[in-house]
């Protein structure tokens, strides 16, 4: 069976970007692969520095997982710090990947310059070593993810094919996975520009717990082109295309399809926005009732973390054992 895995940072709420790019895939993976799917708290750290901000966000995005669907009975759901086995094997991951391949990543340089004066801790400069050490302890075959991800994947299988030419087989060699439509929504303010978390602000930005007027508000105002001719062109159209790559995904049609039924731009972004609000409606009910019972998710957590601690342990086991550390008893 297919093993699959990806994570996602609890580092603000949850987008329309994440779902469509991700957590969509997650949920929809999860019956015919064997899946994990981690809340990376401690990547989370690499900007964060107040206390108890990460542990709230972590109890919430938790909620917000199996509001999507992702059923505990399933799939395995855990939080990266309940398994230390994901720094453990973070530390030789960054004995296996070079200062200069860290230097290359664009989300480094981007998340350094956004933080200008601020504090760039060396975290955020070693964060693939501990990714590739996320995906590497599952012997996941495919990582589900946006685009934004591809570089930090590939860092991941060069990462691993040189610890197994070093050591001998030892990891294998994951793949990355995107959606047909939805890998890389935009801003609907900055169609050129991903919708982020990490953004200015918050027009552009859909997210899950958004009321529904404030969606179709945030459709309704979205940048579009000069010209008012409705077809897919990511280049040329980036706003239309955006609206139309969107509802291509709630719909499941592709984004060429759906540009077919439209003459005018105004309809197209009334179409989105209610095709989103139903997609949301359901996962907002669930994650309210969700949220109300604290100990319930932390209990799900728990049961997630011995299942992860499981697979974990033993990939962490196998990489001590080819490399030829001292086992504690010779
Ligand atoms: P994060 O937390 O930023 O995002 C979680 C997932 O959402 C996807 N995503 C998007 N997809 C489409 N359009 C967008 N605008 C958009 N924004 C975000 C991301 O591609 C991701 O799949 N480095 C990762 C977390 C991570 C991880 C891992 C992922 C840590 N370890 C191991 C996979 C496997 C991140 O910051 O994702």
């Amino acid at each position: 069976m297919t093993r699959v895995l990806s994570c996602i940072q609890p580092t603000g709420p949850v987008h329309l970007g994440n779902y469509l790019g991700a957590l969509r895939n997650w949920v929809s993976g999860q019956h015919e692969c064997d899946a994990f799917h981690g809340i990376v708290d401690l990547h989370a750290l690499t900007v964060t520095d107040r206390p108890g901000v990460v542990g709230e966000n972590t109890l919430e995005l938790a909620a917000t997982l199996f509001a999507v669907g992702l059923d505990p009975e399933v799939a395995t759901v855990f939080v990266q710090s309940h398994v230390p086995e994901h720094t453990q094997l973070g530390w030789i991951m960054e004995c296996t990947v070079s200062y200069g391949e860290l230097s290359r990543m664009t989300q480094f340089k981007d998340k350094a310059a956004k933080r200008e004066a601020d504090f760039v801790s060396a975290g955020l400069f070693t964060y693939p070593a501990l990714q590739a050490a996320d995906i590497l302890l599952y012997d996941a075959d495919d990582v589900p993810v946006g685009e934004d991800q591809r570089q930090h994947i590939e860092i991941t299988r060069d990462i691993a094919e040189r610890f197994n030419t070093r050591f001998g087989a030892t990891f294998v060699v994951p793949k990355m996975v995107t959606p047909k439509a939805g890998a890389k929504v935009t801003d609907l303010q900055d169609p050129t520009s991903k919708m982020s978390k990490s953004s200015g602000g918050d027009a552009g930005i859909v997210y899950l717990h958004d009321d529904p007027s404030v969606i179709m508000k945030k459709f309704k105002r979205a940048v579009t082109d000069s010209d008012s001719e409705v077809h897919f062109d990511r280049a040329h159209k980036p706003g239309v295309s955006n609206l139309l790559e969107i509802l291509a995904a709630c719909t499941g049609r592709s984004p060429e399809e759906v540009a077919a039924g439209y003459q005018q731009y105004g309809p197209l972004k009334n179409d989105t926005g209610e095709a989103v609000v139903e997609v949301l409606r359901p996962i907002q009910e669930r994650h309210r009732s969700l949220l109300e019972d604290r100990a319930e998710l932390s209990r799900l957590l728990r049961r997630g973390a011995e299942k992860a601690r499981v697979v974990a342990s033993s990939t962490l086991a196998r990489a001590y054992r080819n490399i030829g550390l001292l086992p504690l008893d010779v």
